[in-house]
């Protein structure tokens, strides 16, 4: 489902460039569930962009499902995205003039599934606990409803491969069941999860864990 060969982002910044991944190389096969460990500025987050198809890596190979995301333009990047996967970011990135259920249903309007997949939202929602704040605009929300509501709009379209980044990070325990609960019944079902976190009761529903160190992987 995805591999990547090579992967090195350096950024460049006005003191000097920054190397968030250094030579990565992994692979993740169709069904798995992955977590990615490793400390603050470890290069989590850069993975998953790269991953995504948010961010390009300086050097290296990606391939996430059969596509080599390297050669893609930005615009074919963006279909694929839509196509192929779901990314629930560190910071939930509800656009906070929507209330929750439009931010929902928007995932579901670009890819002109509304019909067929409302009922999914409404019932995610009910098993998040979210049902009552749909109506709410992401202002008015608490930060675990926020990520939670992040989760279902990047579960939306049943993507193949589901990124998240730290979905638990800084959550009160019953947001963090919830999320954890989810994220188990997909895979489950046969949804591909890559998940950074440094929530240890989280990375135990890991199938494989790899560490990050410094922008490389260490054993
Ligand atoms: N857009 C950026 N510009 C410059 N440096 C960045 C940028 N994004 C990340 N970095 C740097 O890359 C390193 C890895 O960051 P990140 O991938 O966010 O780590 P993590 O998610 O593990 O905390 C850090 O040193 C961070 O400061
Ligand atoms: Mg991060």
């Amino acid at each position: 489902m995805v591999e990547v060969e090579g992967l090195t982002k350096v950024f460049s910044t006005p003191r000097g460039n920054v190397v968030a991944l250094k030579d990565v190389s992994f692979s993740v096969k169709k069904g798995e569930l992955v977590v990615v460990c490793g400390p603050s500025g470890s290069g989590k987050t850069t993975l998953l962009s790269i991953i995504g198809g948010l961010t390009r890596p300086t050097s290296g190979m990606v391939m996430v499902n059969g596509t080599y995301l390297n050669s893609l333009t930005f615009a074919e990047l963006a279909s694929f995205r839509l196509q192929n996967l779901g990314f629930a970011f560190q910071f939930s990135g509800l656009i906070p003039s929507l209330t929750l259920r439009e931010n929902l249903i928007l995932p579901l309007l670009l890819k002109n599934k509304k019909t067929t997949n409302m009922r999914r939202i409404e019932e995610l929602a009910k098993e998040l606990k979210l049902t009552s704040r749909l109506n709410s605009y992401p202002s008015e929300i608490s930060g675990g409803e926020a990520r939670r509501a992040a989760l279902i709009r990047a579960l939306a379209n049943s993507p193949p491969l589901l990124l998240a980044d730290e979905p638990t990070g800084d959550l009160d325990e019953e947001s963090a069941n919830l999320i954890e609960k989810v994220l188990k019944g997909f895979n489950q079902k046969g949804t591909t999860i890559i998940l950074a976190t440094h929530d240890k009761k989280l990375a135990q529903i890991a199938s494989r864990i790899f560490y990050l160190k410094n922008g490389s992987l260490v054993n």
